[in-house]
Formats: structure tokens, C-alpha cells, sequence
């Protein structure tokens, strides 16, 4: 059969149409409903995510590892998820780890035990794990920790990642010596073979890199067998999910925009796409599956580790957003630097993703400011640029052109609904909104489960 495009395939093409057999746009499936966030990490994905799950039938991750941490507060409970999806609290749906994943799987177990002690029972029993996710192993966690040290000797400055090996474990992915689940579920004398080849490869990067090979191969024999009734294969199960019956399946992303391998401010970033591709290439379904996308920004901007940051404020204002606003990172308890709400990295994300609507989350953090600033424009030598820069150098360089809107000085948190907010609280949201040309549909004023005002 010839592999190019011909006038008679053409003609083929039009009989399988008059046969009822060409798909058009509306008969693809059914539709995933995609949460990503907007800025550098922890916007409130796991929250929008929970408000979504209750009534969700599959949720899943697509990307990144246990460098991802999302907070979900249910009942006064408060559950931090960091492979699982945050959806696994909704005893009723499924929570699937697709192939873009790297999963650690000590780190799984663990994350799943803790939340059994919680009362999350049954997690097990709702989990799907792709056959095709890769594997972090132990050893990529410490040559996480001995690159950064490198870096540091280097450069004089490492990227400040989570440590969980998550850079190594890509690597070996992109490198086609990493080892995926059914290599761990297969033959497993073949697995502890690639194994040692694995680790002798980074131990011949990394003399000082100690393993010990049997004990790790026995351990994760153990995991294995644990993990085995949880495995399936991914994209049949996805296809399945988007051709049966209507089902409502969302995607929880970690990580964010800003720290997209390809996206992001590189080469501070992490090592996933963490904007929307990401979600057809992890989990293996097509991009006429996609639904409603929806983005996650503060109503301030955060960030994790080191990079350029324009709006960053190393001063009260700073000070305060992280008091305030609890700003400590979840995976590893380092203080979150902050800063004013950057409009332009928003609108950045919002032309790789293409958000349908975005949760504005926070709000309630800003309640006692005299006044709030909001960067809308990048200007280099005096001059806007229209575009995000590429290059870190330029970034550490623009100048932030702000708007500047008065305080509304009153507690927001127990507002339920839009005529609660006051009113220039509203004016702020309009601006955003309007900014960004993409419509708010939450309006985040408190960490639970109801402090969520929905404006349509
Ligand atoms: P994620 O990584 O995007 O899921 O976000 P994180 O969970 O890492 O960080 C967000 C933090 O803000 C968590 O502690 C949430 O409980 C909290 N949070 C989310 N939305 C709101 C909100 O609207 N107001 C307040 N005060 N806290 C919120
Ligand atoms: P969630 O899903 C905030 C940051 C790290 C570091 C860089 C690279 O909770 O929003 P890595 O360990 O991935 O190699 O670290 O990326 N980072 C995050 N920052 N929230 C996250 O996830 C992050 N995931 C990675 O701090 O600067
Ligand atoms: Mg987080």
C-alpha cells in the first residue's frame, strides 16, 4: 500500500464518507475538561480540580511526578496530593496516572498510606496507572541532588528543583534507557538487567553515586507486585473512556505555563510540558478530544526556586503576600517568592493554551492591601514588546509597566457570590478579565471546597 496521499485515496476517502463512515468534528467522543496552571505552580489547581472531581468520573494526570504539590481542603481537612490526582477523594471516579507521568514508587505508596491514615480508604481500588509511565528510581533522586550541587559549583547557582528526580528520570526517558512499568511487570531478569545498565551509566557520570543494586531490584520486585492489579494499558483505557457512554473526565495538570520545558523560562524550569500538549501526549488521546481548558492563576504570582520573576516584590508588599498568604511550598517547605499579578505571563499561557475560562484563586489574600498593582505590559529601552522573551538575560531586563487600582480593604472570605464582592474587588476581577480576553469563571476567596464563587 502506498504511504502518500493520492487523488484515488481521495476518492476512498469521499465512498467511506458516503458510507457513514468519515467522523466529523461532533461525533469525536466525549470530551476531557483540562485544569492547567497559568504562572509558575501552585495557583490552586488541586482545589478548581476537587470543586470538578465531585462530579467527574475519570481524573487524571498527564505529566510531571511528586515534584507537584496540590492542596485540597475538604471538611476541614486538609489532603496534599502530589502523584496521585487530586480527584481521588471522590469515592465515585477513577483516578488514572497516564504515560507522561514519572512515577517514584516508594513515593506513591507512601503518598497513598498517609492518605489511607486521613480516611482516604480504597485509594487502591480507584487508581489506573499507565503501562507505559516511566519509573523514577531512588538513584535519580540523588543525581537530582548531585546536579544541582553541580550547578551550584558551576554556575554559581542551581535551578532550586524539588529533588525528586524528576530532570534525571526525563532524561532517561528522552535518552531511551529509562525502564516503564511493563518493563517492571515483565521479564523481570531482563528488567534488573537494563537495570544495572542504567545505573552504571549515571555512575559513570557520577563516581561518587552509590547503589545498592540487589536491594533496590528486590524492593522494587515488591512495588511491582503491589502496583500490578493498578496497571492497565493507558490509551485503550483513555479510548474507551472517550467512546463508551458519556463520561465526564478531567485532567489535572501539575507544574505550570512558565515552568514548561519548551515554554517556561528555561532553563528554570521543569522537565515536562506542562501546557496543553502535554495532555494528548501523556495520556495518548487526540487533540479533538480537548474540551474546555481552563487556567489556574493567582490573583498575585508565586514562584518556587530561582529564575527571573519581573514582578517579584523583595519588600512588604512581598512580605506580606507570603505571610498572608501561607506561601511555603507543599513538596518541599521552602517559602514561595511573590509578587504583583503579572498580566502578560497570564496572556503568554493563555496563547499556548487557548483557555476556554480561567479560576482566579486568592483574591482573599489581598483584602488588606491600601492599594494593589497589576503588571500589564514588558517594556525594553522604553519600548513594549508584544511578545514573552525566550531569553532569561532579556527577561532579567524588562521594565514591568503596572496598573494601580485602591485597595478594597474589606474580608472578602465569606463571599458566596459576585454581588458579595465588593466593588472594586469587582473592578479588579473586570480589569483582569478583560485583560487577558479570556472570562473568570471562579473567584477563589479561601482555601475550602465552598470558598469558591462561581460567576457562570
Ligand atoms: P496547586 O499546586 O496549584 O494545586 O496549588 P497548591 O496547593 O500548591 O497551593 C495553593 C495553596 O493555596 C493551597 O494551600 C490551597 O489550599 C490554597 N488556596 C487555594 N485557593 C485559595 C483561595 O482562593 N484562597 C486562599 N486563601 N487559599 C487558597
Ligand atoms: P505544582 O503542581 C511550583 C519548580 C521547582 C524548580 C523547578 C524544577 O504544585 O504547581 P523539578 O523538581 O520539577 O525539576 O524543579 O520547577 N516546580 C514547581 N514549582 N509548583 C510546582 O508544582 C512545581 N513543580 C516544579 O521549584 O524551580
Ligand atoms: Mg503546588
Amino acid at each position: 500500500m502506498s504511504l502518500s496521499w493520492s487523488a484515488k485515496d481521495h476518492k476512498n476517502t469521499n465512498q467511506a464518507a458516503a458510507a457513514g463512515l468519515k467522523r466529523s468534528r461532533n461525533d469525536a467522543g466525549n470530551k476531557v475538561t483540562v485544569v492547567l496552571g497559568a504562572q509558575w505552580g501552585d495557583e490552586g489547581k488541586g482545589k478548581v480540580v476537587d470543586l470538578l472531581a465531585t462530579e467527574a468520573d475519570v481524573v487524571c494526570r498527564c505529566q510531571g511526578g511528586n515534584n507537584a504539590g496540590h492542596t485540597v481542603v475538604v471538611d476541614g481537612k486538609e489532603y496534599d496530593f502530589h502523584l496521585l490526582p487530586s480527584g481521588i477523594i471522590n469515592p465515585k471516579s477513577i483516578s488514572l496516572i497516564g504515560n507522561g507521568v514519572v512515577i517514584h514508587l516508594p513515593g506513591l505508596f507512601e503518598e497513598g498510606d498517609k492518605n489511607d491514615k486521613k480516611g482516604l480508604k480504597g485509594w487502591d481500588k480507584r487508581l489506573i496507572v499507565s503501562d507505559r509511565a516511566h519509573i523514577v528510581f531512588d538513584f535519580h533522586q540523588v543525581v537530582d541532588g548531585l546536579q544541582e550541587t553541580e550547578r551550584q559549583a558551576q554556575e554559581g547557582k542551581n535551578i532550586g528543583t524539588t529533588k525528586k528526580g524528576i530532570g534525571p528520570a526525563y532524561s532517561s526517558k528522552a535518552s531511551r534507557t529509562g525502564l516503564r512499568v511493563c518493563d517492571l511487570l515483565g521479564d523481570f531478569k531482563d528488567f534488573s538487567t537494563r537495570f544495572k545498565n542504567l545505573v552504571h551509566q549515571y555512575q559513570s557520570m557520577y563516581p561518587s553515586l552509590t547503589v545498592d543494586v540487589e536491594d533496590q531490584l528486590k524492593k522494587l520486585k515488591d512495588y511491582g507486585e503491589r502496583l500490578r492489579p493498578m496497571v492497565r494499558d493507558g490509551v485503550y483505557y483513555m479510548y474507551e473512556a472517550l467512546h463508551g457512554p458519556p463520561k465526564k473526565i478531567l485532567v489535572e495538570g501539575a507544574n505550570a505555563a512558565l515552568l514548561d520545558i519548551d515554554f517556561g523560562t528555561y532553563p528554570f524550569v521543569t522537565s515536562s510540558n506542562c501546557t496543553v500538549g502535554g495532555v494528548c501526549t501523556g495520556l495518548g488521546i487526540p487533540p479533538l478530544n480537548i474540551g474546555e481548558v481552563f487556567g489556574v492563576a493567582k490573583a498575585y504570582t508565586t514562584r518556587v526556586g530561582i529564575g527571573a520573576f519581573p514582578t517579584e516584590q523583595l519588600n512588604a508588599v512581598g512580605e506580606l503576600l507570603q505571610t498572608r498568604g501561607h506561601e511555603v511550598g507543599v513538596t518541599t517547605g521552602r517559602k514561595r517568592r511573590c509578587g504583583w499579578l503579572d498580566l502578560v505571563i497570564v496572556r503568554y499561557a493563555h496563547m499556548i493554551n487557548g483557555f476556554t475560562a480561567i479560576a482566579l484563586t486568592k483574591l482573599d489574600i489581598l483584602d488588606v492591601l491600601d492599594e494593589i498593582k497589576v503588571g500589564v505590559a514588558y517594556k525594553l529601552n522604553g519600548k513594549r514588546i508584544p511578545h514573552f522573551p525566550a531569553n532569561m538575560d532579556v527577561l532579567h531586563k524588562v521594565e514591568v509597566e503596572y496598573e494601580t487600582f485602591p485597595g478594597w480593604k474589606t474580608d472578602t472570605s465569606a463571599a458566596r457570590k459576585w454581588n458579595d464582592l465588593p466593588a472594586k474587588a469587582q473592578n479588579y476581577i473586570r480589569f483582569i478579565e478583560n485583560h487577558i480576553g479570556v472570562p473568570i469563571k471562579w473567584v477563589g476567596v479561601g482555601k475550602s471546597r465552598e470558598c469558591m464563587i462561581q460567576m457562570f
